[in-house]
This record gives structure tokens, C-alpha cells and sequence, in this order.
């Protein structure tokens, strides 16, 4: 089968045809390789007459960029929309600043290469078969392949490497998509050692970084930092996107907030190794380069061979930190997601893990199924544990078959019970990983990633496949395959529960090897893709060990993602507001689990439990074995209030009213559906401190002429709350809560008349 991976065009086809403001103040279409190549020899009109200038028009937002003076590609505005007749200039190379800050450093460059003296971040570096590493960019042409795209190719003064920047402007959001393909034209290979997708520059300003940083169990911190001289680097060096740092970024301007003040924000699409830097130059102004981490990097490009680079997406915005997350929830609903534009509600889900551990059953597995359809749940995931000689995490990874002893009929009946019960039926696997006691890697030592004749390291006693191996590919998509095609499986909890270590690829030669940071995730995605294809109506969950593979190069493939096996009610508060900064609510699964909870010992009730798992897309992940009636009661009743506004929190827009981040004692969300019918509101107190009322909350985004009615789906509301008001009331009035206490919790909707 002939499946295409998503490269390009960088917005989904459908998409493409929406009319766009996407304009061009020059539109050259003529090549000038003439420029390129023969920049020092001509005059200043010559050069003016070749000096184009770019404007991308999306949202509220204008991209403009243009040909230096030396024909380098520069950018020269990224921010609020600027008026339709407004001429962009023609952009003219920074000053050189001193001797040791030379003009071509300093100018904010839209794709630098590394040469000609810089020093800040290069968007590429190439080291050429003859050891010269000097390159410099130059424009020599531009095509637009469709109306809101636009294809920009650079070339080296004298050396056959081209470089076409991708640009994809979503009409709508204003979202920019960049992404560049870089190509040897040379006689001999070349060794591409840094790739960036692209590199955004802002003039200078007071700045604020935010950025998303953690751990295993401790993912989405938000941290907010003083943009100073010098470079803060986001990346990871692990193979995969990694727990401790995220690829997205957001900088804020002067006191930009939650609701107001300007924003840029960025996300890169790559699940391997990867890197965004953000620094500061010597006369103030800020540059943003993301792409392949060059840590380790080396990509031979053979004569004619090209190397794509993922999608860095960028936007801006006027309304704070609230709008840019709120946008990009938006695009990634829209434009990103495999189902887009309009993917489905995520069902509320069963999983096993917590209950049962590797313990699993059919009895056992069964009885769970009883349990959690009474509560009204729609899909029973059987966690880790079916399949190999799985009893502990030392053995079964790699071995895809149905564990005899735990399954004697196989699959079937627990699939044939969960879907009598009104469910579908999901399963979890880890198909990159192999544990070293197993069947798969007694007959195959050599597929795991190593260097031969060196020690491979374990983690939680696991290897991990090369999957950029042809061979290692065909066996992960054939037993993936397989299971689909011979079981009724809805879903797939992906998961991966390591990092690289030892990242050797020995079956190619040693200039080759290094291929392996770029392959193996395309392989991964290739397999998505064609499992995809393959059988369209099952679901995928991006999982490791909790939130380490969430970015947008794997959300184009996944519906959902595992944000943490964090799941306990009070850490979520915080790892919610931190993921909601760059993903939507649709994606985030939100486990209701036991209490107290095995990480913190921390005992929360099951009310505030189901209430903070409402605010994301919810399931129940506890030993309902063990629930008692009310429990079962209150969760029964929760599931159905959640049915009723399921969509507008899942696809709403999301206002966080109280951010729980700074230890603050109180946090609230809002969700308002697209069409302002309906919002959700969520509260919640850690403790109440000196009898203190919860702060009065002044509602957002409803229709200020429309008259809402107040429902309570937990809590009461102060005693003089009226029982309908306009979206005007709501949001300038506002609403008191009675809420106090330890670990309370209270939600409402509030529904048109
Ligand atoms: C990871 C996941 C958990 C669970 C276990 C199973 O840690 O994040 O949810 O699936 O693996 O081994």
C-alpha cells in the first residue's frame, strides 16, 4: 500500500482552498539565480531591482519578510495585522555594531547558514565532502504551489545547496506553518549538521519566556522567565519528545497577561530529538530557531538527496497568554489532528492500568467491564500485561501475542463481553520496545538500537527497536496489523517507556548512521499513517510513561494523548493549566484514580476527583473493585452531567480564570462552546485560609445580549445568584460560589435560552 505521510502541503488539502488573506506585496516568479550567484559584481540598482519583498496575511496576524540589500532573506515584521495598503519596506541589513558584531549576525535572519562570521543560532550548518563549512544564503526564487502557501528558495553564493523555506498561512488563526527542504546539488555528499525548520525574529522589548519543562510524573510546569542576553535552549536530546522540556514557546511583551497584552507562541512538530533556542542578539532583538536538535546530528545528504525538516508553527496575538493558547487549540482541532477538521468528542474512558497492573485476566478484566459500564462509561481499555510472558515489566515487550494462560480463547470473549456492555474496546502496546527476555530478542539481538560491542542500557529493563530499520518497520506494522485485523479494537494506547540510549544504526555504513535521529520518527509516523489508513476507525493515544511524546508531529497521527501517570487531583490541577498553554482539551485524557493516591498519599473525594478529570477529556482509572455504592453513585451521576457538556469543554474555548500555578489556594476554568450556547465552568480550593470566599468569578467569552440559565453540576452558587442572566451579567456581575474547604471542587453550566 502507497501511503503518504503527512509532509506537504503543511495544511490539510481541504483546508487549502478556504480563501485567505494571504497576500504578496512581490510575487516573483521569474528565478533570479543570477542574484545568487553573481551578488558581488553588481551594482546597487541592479540588486534593488531583485530585492522582493513577502507579506503573509492570516487572523490577525502579518508575517512580512524580504531580499537584503546582500540578498539575504530577512525578516522585517512579525505581529498584528497591519493595514491591506500598508507598504512593507525593503529591508536593509542590520548595522555592524562593533568588530566583533558583524552585519550579518546581527540581521534578523529569516534561515542563516552557518558562515561569513556568526554567531548567533544558524538555521543550518553543512559541512562540505572538501571540509569547507561556510555557507551563505541567498534568494533566487519564489513560487506559490497554492493560495495560502508559498515556497521561497534559497542557494549558497557559490555551492549547489539549495534550501526552499515552506510557508503555510492558515487564513483563520493566523497560524504559520514553516518548514524547509534541503537539498545537494553538489557532485559529492554532504553532511547536514544542523537543520532548523525556521527562525523567527522580534524587535527589541522588554520580553517574558514561557516555556513548559518536568519530569516523569511531574510533566507541564510553566516557567516564566526574563528574555535576557544569551540563549535558553529547549530541547531533547532522548530520541523523543521527552517529559522535561516541550517544543513550544510562548513570549510575552511588557505586562502581557492571561487576557491581554501581545503574544507570540510557537510549536514545533517533531517527536524526535529537537531543539528550540531563543536569544537574545547584541542590539536587543530576539530569535527563535527550532528544528532537528543538532546535538549528535549528522545527515549525509548523498548528490541529489534532500533532508525535510518538521514544521515549526508560530502565531501571535493581542489578548495574552488566553488567546494564544486559545488559538492554538483552535488550529490544532482544525488543522492538525487526524480527524480534523472536526474530530470526534473523546469517549470517557476505562483503563485498567491502576486497577490491575500487569495482573490482567479475563475474569478479572470482565468484571471491571460490568463495573465501569454501570457507571456509563463507552471504552474498556485492557492496560499492559496481555500478551507475551508479560507478569512483570522484565519480560514480554516485543512478544505480540495473546498470553495463554491469562487469555486461554484469546481476545475475543473479553472483546465480545466489553462491546455487550455498550462499549468498544481498546488496547494497550508498546511497539518500539523489546524487553531483553523475550522471544523477539532472543532471534533478533541486532534490531535494538546499539553500537555493536558496546553495553546496552537498560530502563525499566527494555531495549529500544531501531525502528528505522526496514525490517524492524515491517515487524512493528505487521503485528499492529495483525491484531487490528483479526480483533474488534477501537483504540490503541501507544505507548513508550524510555529514552535512547547507545543510538547506533550498525547496518549502515559509520558516515550513515546518524540518519537514524531522522528515520526512525519517520518511520514511527509512517506506520501511524498507514495503520490509519488501514483501518480508519481505530483511535490512538500518544502515551510514554505519561506525557513524554506530546507535540504536534505526533498529534497529526494520535487523537489523544496520556498528559502524566501523574493522576493525582491536585498535581492535575497545575499539569493541566501548564498542558492547556499549548494543547487542547480534546487531546487530554484526565484519569479519575484512587485515593489516596499511591504518589502523594494525598486523600481527595471522589466528587473533587470527577470534577477536576471533567476540565479534561475524562475516564475513570480506578479499582472500581473497591468503590463503594455512593462512590459508584456520585461517579454514575458525574458521567451524565459530563455527557451534557462534553463538547463545549472538550472543543470550546478555554479561559482560565484562576491559574492554580504560583501556589495559589483557589483555580477556575471556563469553557464556551464555538457557538456561545453553552459554557462550563469548573472551581476549585485547596484549602481556605482565614475563612476566606472563593473570589467572585467574572465569566468570559459568552454573548453579553444572549440570556444564559444557570445549572449547578456540583455546589451551590451564593444564595442571591439569579437562576438566568444575560452573558453580560455573567461576565461583568460575575458569580459568587459557596466553595470552602479542603480539596473542594464545584462546576456549572450555563446554557442559552
Ligand atoms: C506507562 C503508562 C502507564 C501504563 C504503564 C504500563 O507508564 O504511562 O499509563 O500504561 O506504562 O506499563
Amino acid at each position: 500500500m502507497n501511503v503518504r505521510m503527512k509532509t506537504f502541503p503543511l495544511l490539510k488539502p481541504a483546508l487549502l482552498s478556504v480563501s485567505a488573506g494571504l497576500a504578496f506585496a512581490v510575487l516573483l516568479g521569474a528565478t533570479s539565480e543570477a542574484f545568487a550567484q553573481t551578488t558581488a559584481e553588481q551594482t546597487a540598482a541592479q540588486r534593488a531591482a531583485y530585492q522582493p519583498v513577502f507579506r503573509l496575511d492570516g487572523g490577525n496576524m502579518t508575517y512580512a519578510f524580504g531580499v537584503n540589500e546582500r540578498g539575504e532573506l530577512q525578516q522585517i515584521y512579525w505581529g498584528g495585522k497591519l493595514g491591506a495598503g500598508d507598504a512593507i519596506p525593503t529591508p536593509k541589513a542590520a548595522m555592524e555594531l562593533a568588530s566583533f558584531d558583524n552585519s550579518y549576525n546581527n540581521t534578523p535572519q529569516e534561515y542563516a547558514g552557518w558562515g561569513q562570521g556568526l554567531y548567533m543560532e544558524p538555521a543550518l550548518k553543512v559541512t562540505f565532502a572538501d571540509g569547507n563549512r561556510d555557507l551563505v544564503l541567498h534568494y533566487v526564487s519564489s513560487n506559490k504551489p497554492d493560495e495560502n502557501s508559498l515556497n521561497i528558495v534559497l542557494k549558497d553564493i557559490s555551492r549547489a545547496i539549495t534550501v526552499t523555506l515552506h510557508y503555510t498561512m492558515d487564513p483563520d488563526s493566523g497560524i504559520l506553518a514553516r518548514a524547509a527542504t534541503i537539498e545537494n546539488a553538489e557532485p559529492k555528499a554532504v553532511v547536514v549538521e544542523q537543520a532548523a525548520a525556521a527562525a523567527y525574529s522580534l524587535p527589541p522589548a522588554h520580553y517574558t519566556l514561557n516555556y513548559l519543562s518536568g519530569r516523569w510524573a511531574g510533566e507541564w510546569t510553566l516557567n516564566r522567565e526574563t528574555i535576557k542576553q544569551g540563549q535558553r535552549v529547549l530541547e531533547s536530546r532522548r530520541g523523543s519528545t521527552g517529559h522535561q522540556n516541550n517544543p513550544w514557546f510562548a513570549i510575552g511583551k511588557g505586562d502581557a497577561g492571561e487576557e491581554n497584552g501581545e503574544v507570540w507562541y510557537g510549536a514545533l512538530a517533531w517527536s524526535g530529538s529537537w531543539r528550540i533556542t531563543v536569544e537574545q542578539d547584541a542590539l536587543d532583538k530576539v530569535r527563535v530557531t527550532g528544528g532537528f536538535n543538532p546535538f549528535d546530528f549528522g545527515y549525509t545528504l548523498k548528490p541529489g538527496e534532500r533532508l525535510e525538516t518538521p514544521i515549526f508553527y508560530s502565531g501571535y496575538t493581542h489578548h495574552g497568554y488566553g488567546g494564544a493558547s486559545r488559538s492554538l487549540h483552535r488550529f490544532i482541532r482544525g488543522h492538525v489532528l487526524p480527524q480534523a477538521p472536526n474530530p470526534k468528542t473523546r469517549p470517557v474512558i476505562y483503563n485498567s492500568w491502576e486497577a490491575t497492573e500487569m495482573n490482567v485476566t479475563e475474569p478479572g478484566q470482565e468484571a471491571l467491564a460490568e463495573k465501569a459500564a454501570a457507571l456509563g462509561i463507552d471504552r474498556f481499555i485492557m492496560d499492559d500485561g496481555w500478551f507475551g510472558q508479560r507478569k512483570t515489566d522484565h519480560a514480554g515487550l516485543g512478544d505480540w501475542y495473546v498470553n495463554k494462560e491469562k487469555f486461554p480463547n484469546g481476545l475475543k470473549p473479553l472483546i465480545d463481553k466489553v462491546k455487550s456492555l455498550g462499549m468498544d474496546f481498546g488496547l494497550w502496546v508498546e511497539p518500539e520496545m523489546v524487553n531483553p527476555d523475550s522471544d523477539l530478542y532472543r532471534k533478533h539481538p541486532d534490531w535494538v538500537l546499539n553500537f555493536p560491542g558496546r553495553p546496552r542500557t537498560e530502563q525499566r529493563t527494555q531495549l529500544v527497536l531501531n525502528l528505522a530499520r526496514p525490517d524492524v518497520r515491517a515487524y512493528v506494522f505487521g503485528f499492529l496489523d495483525k491484531l487490528l485485523s483479526e480483533n474488534q479494537i477501537s483504540f490503541l494506547k501507544w505507548d513508550y517507556n524510555r529514552n535512547w540510549s547507545e543510538p547506533g544504526w550498525d547496518q549502515l555504513p559509520g558516515d550513515q548512521q546518524k540518519r537514524v535521529y531522522v528515520e526512525f520518527t519517520r518511520n514511527l509516523y509512517s506506520i501511524l499513517a498507514e495503520l490509519r489508513a488501514k483501518h480508519p476507525g481505530v483511535e490512538i493515544e500518544s502515551c510514554s510513561g505519561g506525557g513524554g511524546r506530546v507535540d504536534l508531529g505526533i498529534l497529526r497521527y494520535t487523537d489523544e494523548v496520556w498528559p502524566s501517570d501523574n493522576t493525582d487531583p491536585l498535581d492535575r490541577l497545575t499539569q493541566q493549566d501548564g498542558f492547556s498553554r499549548a494543547y487542547p482539551v480534546q487531546v487530554m485524557m484526565a484519569w479519575v484514580t484512587d485515593s489516596p493516591h499511591w504518589l502523594n498519599n494525598r486523600a481527595t473525594s471522589v466528587t473533587y476527583r470527577m470534577l477536576v478529570s471533567m476540565q479534561g477529556s475524562l475516564g475513570i482509572g480506578a479499582n472500581l473493585n473497591n468503590w463503594n455504592a455512593e462512590e459508584m453513585a456520585t461517579a454514575k451521576r458525574l458521567i451524565a452531567a459530563y455527557h451534557k457538556v462534553q463538547k463545549t469543554v472538550q472543543q470550546g474555548d478555554l479561559y482560565r480564570l484562576i491559574s492554580p500555578t504560583d501556589g495559589s489556594e483557589f483555580s477556575a476554568t471556563e469553557s464556551v462552546s464555538a457557538d456561545k450556547s453553552q459554557a462550563a465552568f469548573f472551581a476549585f480550593v485547596h484549602s481556605t485560609q482565614e475563612g476566606r470566599s472563593f473570589p467572585r468569578l467574572q465569566l468570559m467569552g459568552l454573548d453579553p445580549a444572549a440570556t444564559y440559565a444557570l445549572t449547578s453540576i456540583e455546589g451551590k452558587a451564593a444564595p442571591d445568584t439569579p437562576a438566568e442572566a444575560t452573558g453580560a451579567w455573567w461576565m461583568n456581575h460575575g458569580i459568587d460560589l459557596m466553595l470552602r474547604g479542603d480539596f473542594q471542587g464545584a462546576a456549572f453550566s450555563l446554557d442559552k435560552k
